[in-house]
């Protein structure tokens, strides 16, 4: 695929990204840069929220292709100073923070701020920090998110992650489920999987999300994804409930919204 966005040469230069298994090759893969800047250019965009900026790659780009102003947090001193050069032309537009962006969302977000794009550029798993932004910002206008989430990796090798934590979510019981020993039995599910978390996310926090790509990386290890977030409609029922599921919260049965009976029982 040709793409139609580029960086200058100059730029970027400084210590290579390190992955679990060594140094990464690809820096910004084209599809993840090609994917977001499509979805980006849909929308205006007033505040864009970089939580994993890096070096500043996609920084860079969103600010090239306009944002009223573009707030980057990065926590790695290496990176960060690579960064700070990378963006010195935004100069006015531009918040940068050395900082580790959990602590920063539960510090320093704003939830009165118009936010409009937030990137989740992550090398693993970017679960806690999507689930702390709703927690911290409540849903009342559009925006988009984008993801880069190494759910895959995570599924395909022995992990440390606990993926039944990271993405069940209301349905992270203390029980034996078994996790899936490799990536041919996931397949598809990738995509159901992310949705499914977008979506009990959203409606725990009274929003709804429509996702407007999935794409697996080269390297199968990643996949790339931008989400359309809307608040929740006043009056729409929650599907969850409407069906009669168990409501549970943080692993603790709460209520169960209609008592279940066997088929046929009155
Ligand atoms: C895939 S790279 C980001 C690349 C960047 N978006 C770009 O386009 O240049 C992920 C970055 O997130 C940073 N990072 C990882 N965990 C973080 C955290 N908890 N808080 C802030 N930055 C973090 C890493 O240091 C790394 O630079």
């Amino acid at each position: 695929m040709k793409t139609r966005w580029s960086l200058p040469k100059k730029l970027f230069q400084g210590p290579a990204y390190e992955g679990l298994g060594g140094p990464l090759s690809v820096e910004a893969d084209r599809d993840k840069v090609d994917l977001r800047l499509q979805v980006y250019r849909m929308f205006p965009q007033k505040v864009v929220l970089d939580l994993f900026a890096g070096k500043g790659y996609l920084a860079w780009l969103y600010a090239k292709h306009g944002c009223e102003k573009i707030v980057c947090v990065e926590k790695n001193k290496k990176y960060f100073e690579v960064l700070k050069r990378n963006m010195a032309e935004f100069d006015g537009r531009i918040v940068l923070v050395n900082m580790d962006n959990l602590e920063w969302l539960e510090e320093k977000l704003n939830p009165d701020e118009q936010i409009t794009y937030v990137d989740f550029d992550a090398f693993g798993v970017p679960t806690p920090q999507i689930k702390k932004f709703f927690m911290r910002y409540p849903i009342r206008h559009g925006l988009i998110v984008s993801i880069t989430d190494g759910l895959i990796y995570n599924f395909r090798r022995m992990s440390n992650v606990d993926l039944r934590k990271h993405y069940l979510q209301d349905f992270y019981l203390d029980v034996e489920a078994g996790k899936p020993k490799s990536i041919q039995n996931l397949g598809e599910y990738c995509i159901q999987i992310q949705k499914q978390f977008m979506d009990i996310l959203c409606m725990r926090y009274n929003a709804q999300a429509f996702p407007l790509y999935f794409k697996v990386n080269s390297r199968h290890a990643a996949v790339y994804s931008s989400y359309l977030i809307l608040p929740k409609l006043v009056g729409v029922t929650d599907f969850k409930r409407y069906v009669g599921l168990r409501v549970v919260k943080h692993g603790t049965v709460l209520s169960t919204s209609r008592s279940f009976k066997g088929f046929g029982e009155a």
